[in-house]
């Protein structure tokens, strides 16, 4: 057994404790989602992750660092409020633990969301977009150095479920979707890398979420990714993004985008 495997399986033995099990699927809520808890069920109880092994602190205005137990009609929700990046000097195993501790947990879901910026001008601002697919533009792999009992040569094809997918967009219908670029930060970009994004592919950025999909490929999850865009990419508007910014379109939004969280939930 593996490091990131024996520290996820105690982290989750103490979550089990603290927590209960049974847990149906887990959700991270990123940046500006806070308000979606709310939306997604009724919280039981809940920790700093702090507490739990394995788990930095998380000292970013806006994440919270807890993880709790919710009862969303008849499933158990894990949901992560806040989440360890890699800009706050962490290593890409400390950014997937909360992943790989719910899949020790038992759930075989995972719903990413994050605040992003929108490539597409024709992204609304406070809305929500499905990931259909990531670049993973930060020099890191969460796989590095760590087996999980399955192959270290993770196939990401399809990482973001065509079935979760499907289930947003009968949720939602219409719904936006795009492929996100996944940078380190946690400076915003310039305007000339977000031309460079564009061509390359990419629809939304951010500082988050890839690794830890690639994590919950690598534990045999099933991962549903949101992006709330909360700004367009920089070079679209006269100002540029800003945090404040960032932090005040996740509050407009919290609550819409935590009800399609529970109706894919409910739907799972
Ligand atoms: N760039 C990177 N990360 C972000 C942005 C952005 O414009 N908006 C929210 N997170």
């Amino acid at each position: 057994m593996t490091n990131a495997q024996r520290s996820a399986g105690e982290a989750a033995a103490q979550l089990a404790d603290r927590l209960g099990g049974d847990f149906d699927a887990t959700v991270v809520l990123g940046t500006g989602w806070d308000d979606a808890v709310a939306q997604l069920g009724e919280v039981e109880a809940q920790i700093s992750t702090a507490e739990l092994p394995g788990f930095p602190a998380s000292r970013v205005e806006g994440h919270g660092g807890t993880v709790g137990a919710v009862a969303a009609g008849d499933r158990r929700l894990l949901v992560y409020r806040g989440r360890v990046h890699l800009y706050e000097g962490n290593t890409a195993a400390a950014v997937t633990h909360g992943v790989r501790t719910a899949a020790a947990a038992g759930c075989g879901v995972v719903v990413l969301t994050n605040a992003a910026g929108g490539l597409q001008p024709h992204y609304r601002v406070g809305g929500p977009v499905l990931i259909s697919d990531h670049i993973n533009l930060t020099g890191a792999s969460p796989v590095e150095g760590t087996e999980w009992g399955t192959d270290r040569f993770v196939n990401l094809v399809d990482s973001y479920s065509p079935r979760l997918r499907a289930l947003a967009a009968e949720v939602a219908p219409g719904i936006s979707d795009g492929v996100y670029a996944g940078l380190r930060g946690p400076h915003f970009e310039t305007p000339a890398e977000i031309a460079m994004l564009r061509t390359m592919g990419a629809d939304l950025v951010g500082m988050s979420t890839v690794l830890e999909a690639i994590a919950a490929r690598h534990c045999g999850m099933e991962v549903l990714g949101v992006s709330l865009v909360t700004n367009l990419a920089a070079g679209m508007t006269d100002e540029g993004p800003s945090h404040q910014e960032v932090l005040d379109a996740g509050a407009a939004s919290g609550v819409a985008v935590g009800r399609l969280l529970r109706g894919v939930i409910d739907r799972l």
